[in-house]
């Protein structure tokens, strides 16, 4: 595609924030009228908060009336389509060539939503292993992408019981790094606090993560999820000891930090101490985070003050804070530092963009890289590739019935992504209407004479 010729330039500050203004709706020129015409039905149906907040509820009404067979076949060319990449390898494929043919690059994600209560048996967590491994798989043995990489969810391996069960460990200080190399590495060990059962089942389960580590190094970087404060302790030690094994030479492990935490700023100081004084390579996915409501319900509920930020002004800081010492520790070692920057925030990015150049980085030097989940913020991710960043589309891929709870919770994910949306959608449809031969009649009605609207010609 024409995406990918553009010359690359030096950037001067104002020519670097003309290009990331994210005002053209070229960026959706690469679309098909099909594409279009569903990209703005899913947005459109996404902006009644009546049907956004109650459509885990409303599918499984439809479910429950039309029933499965016809539910799947009416969800699949429209919400699923949006935001699923399909459910084999060769419906993946299609999407991914084409998103490679447009310089993004896929990050597959198996979309396992588990949580408390949900209990599973040994037998579950073996086959989400499986999965896994042929997410793994499917991730390097394509060429779709330069430095694949994709995403873990850790409860899926280890049961979210025994990670509430292991954060209340870690605040008492019982559990550490090296014990857990050790289990890591098929040692016997003993953990304090655990019982018999439990122990079994976080020995099985450190030997899946380890497959999976062994699987994926030298060849895809594994991107470990932050899921709920109540078990975030805990995956995020076992993936620090992930790292302390395989991050030797070179970042395969990466963990997840979530900015809207009043905690995540001390986090993150925490993780480049850690790192640094045990040597190994720390890679990080910024984001914002995605479960504010039912970390704050929950908060309420047991009486504790509330974990989240107290208004997006200041997640927005604390995003735009991290991101800071994050650049700065990866400008000065990228060897050992990577990051992912991964948000749909306009302003993010370009302050992203901006520090990069400031502290002399390159666009594509692959120490950091940015992230947008697929059918969310196209108009970013594709201004970024084509000014030359790399940049990644998380991907998630399965069956209409195992990514339904994924897409609730797109759908719900709201709030302010939704101004994003919005203007995705007002772009979407300058693009529809430019197609249909109506450019002159919308520029007059949005008082604008075509010459201002330059992108659009050709
Ligand atoms: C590649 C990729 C991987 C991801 N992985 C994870 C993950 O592992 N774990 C995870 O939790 N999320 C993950 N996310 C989701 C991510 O957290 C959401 O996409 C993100 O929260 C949306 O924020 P934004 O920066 O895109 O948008 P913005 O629109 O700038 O911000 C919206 C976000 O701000 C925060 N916010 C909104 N209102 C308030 C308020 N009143 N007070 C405080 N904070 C507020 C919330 O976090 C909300 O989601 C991932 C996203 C991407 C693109
Ligand atoms: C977003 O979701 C919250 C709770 O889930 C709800 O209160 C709010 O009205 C929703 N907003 C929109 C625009 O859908
Ligand atoms: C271990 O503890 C769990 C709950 O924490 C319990 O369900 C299980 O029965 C216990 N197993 C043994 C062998 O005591
Ligand atoms: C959010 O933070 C950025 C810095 O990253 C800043 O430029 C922007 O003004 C902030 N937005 C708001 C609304 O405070
Ligand atoms: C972003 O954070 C950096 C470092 O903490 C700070 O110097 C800068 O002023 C912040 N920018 C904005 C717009 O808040």
């Amino acid at each position: 595609s024409h995406l990918h010729s553009f010359p690359r330039t030096a950037k001067r500050p104002e020519r670097l924030s003309a290009a990331l203004s994210f005002q053209e709706p070229g960026a959706f020129r690469v679309k098909s009228l099909g594409e279009l015409l569903r990209a703005l039905a899913v947005f459109r149906l996404c902006s009644y908060p009546a049907l956004v907040n109650n459509c885990g509820k409303l599918m499984s009404v439809a479910r429950a009336l039309v029933g499965r067979r016809l539910f799947s076949l009416m969800l699949r060319p429209t919400v699923y389509a949006q935001f699923v990449a399909g459910e084999d390898e060769g419906e993946i494929s299609q999407s991914m060539q084409k998103m490679s043919s447009l310089g993004l690059r896929p990050m597959l994600a198996v979309p396992i939503e588990e949580d408390l209560g949900a209990t599973s048996g040994e037998k579950t967590y073996d086959e989400n292993l499986e999965a896994m491994l042929e997410c793994v798989r499917m991730s390097h043995s394509n060429a779709w992408s330069k430095e694949p990489m994709m995403q873990l969810k850790m409860t899926a391996l280890l049961s979210p019981e025994l990670c509430v069960k292991l954060t209340t460990l870690i605040g008492q200080r019982t559990l550490n790094l090296n014990l857990l190399v050790r289990a890591l590495d098929g040692e016997p060990i003993q953990f304090p606090g655990l019982n018999e059962s439990e122990v079994a089942h976080f020995l099985c389960g450190l030997q899946r993560l380890n497959k999976i580590a062994e699987a994926s190094i030298n060849k895809v970087r594994v991107l470990v999820d932050a899921e709920y404060t109540y078990v975030n302790p805990a995956l995020s030690l076992v993936t620090m000891a992930m790292m302390k094994k395989f991050n030797q030479d070179g970042v395969w492990i990466w963990n997840t930090y979530q900015c809207y935490l009043k905690e995540s700023r001390s986090l993150l100081l925490e993780a480049l101490r850690v790192s640094n004084d045990e040597g190994f390579g720390l890679g990080v996915k910024l984001v914002r985070g995605a479960y504010m409501d039912k970390e704050r319900k929950l908060a309420e509920k047991e009486g504790r003050p509330d974990p989240v930020h107290r208004c997006w002004e200041d997640t927005n800081d604390s995003y735009n804070g991290s991101l800071d010492v994050m650049l700065e520790a990866v400008s000065q070692k990228p060897e050992r530092y990577r990051i992912i920057v991964a948000t749909h925030n306009e302003d993010s990015v370009r302050r992203a963009a901006r520090r990069m150049e400031e502290l002399g980085m390159d666009n594509d030097g692959g120490a950091v890289c940015f992230g947008q989940l697929l059918g969310m913020c196209d108009h970013v991710s594709l201004t970024l590739a084509k000014e030359g960043y790399a940049v990644y589309k998380s991907v998630p891929y399965g069956s209409v019935e195992d990514t339904l709870p994924y897409l609730v919770r797109r759908a719900q994910e709201n709030q302010t992504v939704l101004q994003g949306i919005r203007k995705e959608r007002e772009l979407l449809r300058r693009e529809l209407h430019r197609r249909l031969g109506l450019r002159r009649r919308w520029c007059r009605a949005n008082g604008q004479n075509a010459s201002q609207v330059g992108p659009l010609n050709n």
